[in-house]
Formats: structure tokens, C-alpha cells, sequence
């Protein structure tokens, strides 16, 4: 009985990517079934969702579909951080201190991502994070088990006529992280850091993805323990009517990684 008692930790997923991609607006969404004005996040915050029912979870991947016992649906934490520049750092410790952590979503507006500062911004800023993934799950190797991670690209904003199509976001945000990579570790041999002897190894670990590739693709991220999708969503349900947030595309996912 006492056991019962003790909460357990919520599997988390966590929320971030650049300022205004809407991912307090996913929060709301997802939590509440309906979108709620939203201002600049200042703090991160969380909000607590269960599975809305029609989204299967993977604890029901071996159940049949003939069990029509009644089945509780998974509670899950959703952690939602700032995404401007100076607030960065909320984001980048949350990918390191929770446990609980099943998944990521990076959200970006994909109407802001045809515009090329708009581009590098959120490049940038992916870049940083799947390094951090890379590294913690290379640092995870010497343990038994290596800290894999899912990564959901969430490609905001479809409803916006500017709005790039999920396949084009997914390939530009490669294209434009293959440049960084470039710049990167251009500046790493200009600093002089790289160049000693052990500097080898220093310049491969902060290398995304597969070292010494001509272009960089989101596959490459799968031998470093980092599963990413992507998928075009939007926040503002128009026209869906109510309960749209209840079937929205984010679940299913949410609901295979939990
Ligand atoms: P920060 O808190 O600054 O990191 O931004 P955020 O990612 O939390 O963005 P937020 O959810 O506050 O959304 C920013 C603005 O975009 C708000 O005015 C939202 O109403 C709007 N927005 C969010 N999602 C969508 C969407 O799918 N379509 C459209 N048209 N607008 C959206
Ligand atoms: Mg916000």
C-alpha cells in the first residue's frame, strides 16, 4: 500500500525551441483541449495531461484489441521553457537534471523559417541542444545504459499561408545545421582548440552527428541515441471545432514514447 502511495515520477517530455514558435501555445493545447492566449514565457512551466483516449500508449502494444477491460491512461508532465536568447539556459539545464525525461519536442515556426535570419536562429539553437544529446548520450556509453533520446521537430504554424510544408522544414533545418557544423568547426581551428595533440578527439566530440559527413542529416543522430520526426501541426484549430487539442498530432507520438 505504501508503495502506492509514494508518487511516481511523471514520464516528462519537454518543450522548447525559439521565441514565438508557439510552444506555450502547444502547452495550453495539450492540456486544457483548446489554445489560450499566450505572452513571452519568462520561467519555465509545467502543466500535467493524460492521454486523451484515443491515443494508444506504448504500455498497450501488447494488449489485444479485444480487451475491452478498462485501461487508465498514462499521466505524463509537460515542461515548457522560454525560448528567448537570454533565457536559453532554463532550456538547456532542463535537458540535464530530469530523470524522467522520455522526449523532446522542439517546436519552430515554420513561417519563420523562410526567412534566412529566421532559419539560422532556430538552427542554431537545434544545433545546441542535439549536441547536448550527443554528448550526454556518448558520456551515458560507460555506464550500461546509453541515455537514448526522441526528438519530436514539431513544424508549427501550418495554418499560415507562409508557412513552409513539415518535409521542406525538415530539410532546410539539415541544410542550414550542416553550415553551422561548418562555421563551428572552422572556429574551433582557428582558436587554436583542436590543434594539440589529444585536440583530435575534441574536435570529433563536438562534431554533430557523423563525423567527417560532407552534409548533415537528422539520421545521422541515430548512432548517437537520437530518434528524430517530424511532423506539421498547428496551434490555432480553426474551423476544427472544439476538442481539436484532444486528437492532435503530437499525441500519437507523445503516446508511442511514454
Ligand atoms: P516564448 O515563450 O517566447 O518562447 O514563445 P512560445 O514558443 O511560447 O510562443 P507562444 O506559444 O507564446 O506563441 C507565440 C505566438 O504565436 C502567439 O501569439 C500565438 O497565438 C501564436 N501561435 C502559436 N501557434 C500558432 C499556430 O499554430 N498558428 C498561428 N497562426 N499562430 C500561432
Ligand atoms: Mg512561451
Amino acid at each position: 500500500l505504501y508503495k502506492r502511495a509514494v508518487a511516481k515520477e511523471l514520464p516528462t517530455f519537454l518543450l522548447l525551441g525559439p521565441s514565438g514558435a508557439g510552444k506555450t501555445s502547444l502547452l495550453t493545447l495539450l492540456a486544457n483541449g483548446t489554445p489560450s492566449p499566450t505572452h513571452t514565457s519568462q520561467a519555465p512551466q509545467t502543466a500535467i495531461c493524460q492521454l486523451p483516449s484515443t491515443t494508444r500508449s506504448s504500455e498497450d502494444k501488447y494488449r489485444s484489441e479485444n480487451d475491452t477491460s478498462s485501461r487508465s491512461q498514462p499521466s505524463i508532465q509537460l515542461l515548457d521553457t522560454p525560448g528567448h536568447g537570454k533565457l536559453r539556459h532554463h532550456a538547456i539545464s532542463s535537458l540535464t537534471f530530469p530523470t524522467a525525461l522520455k522526449g523532446l519536442l522542439f517546436v519552430v515556426d515554420s513561417a519563420v523559417l523562410s526567412s534566412a535570419a529566421g532559419l539560422t536562429e532556430t538552427a542554431e539553437f537545434l544545433y545546441d541542444v542535439l549536441l547536448l544529446l550527443q554528448k550526454r548520450h556518448t558520456q551515458g556509453k560507460t555506464s550500461k545504459t546509453p541515455l537514448a533520446i526522441p526528438v519530436l521537430l514539431v513544424a508549427n504554424k501550418q495554418d499560415v499561408f507562409t508557412s513552409l510544408p513539415a518535409g521542406l522544414v525538415k530539410s532546410k533545418l539539415e541544410e542550414e545545421l550542416g553550415k553551422v557544423r561548418q562555421t563551428r568547426s572552422k572556429g574551433l581551428l582557428d582558436s587554436g582548440i583542436g590543434m594539440d595533440d589529444d585536440g583530435e578527439a575534441d574536435e570529433e566530440s563536438s562534431w554533430l552527428g557523423e563525423y567527417g559527413a560532407n552534409g548533415f542529416k537528422f539520421a545521422q543522430m541515430r548512432e548517437h541515441g537520437v530518434d528524430l520526426e517530424v511532423v506539421g501541426t498547428s496551434t490555432s484549430g480553426e474551423g476544427e471545432g472544439e476538442g481539436e487539442g484532444r486528437g492532435h498530432e503530437c499525441w500519437s507520438w507523445i503516446g508511442a514514447n511514454v
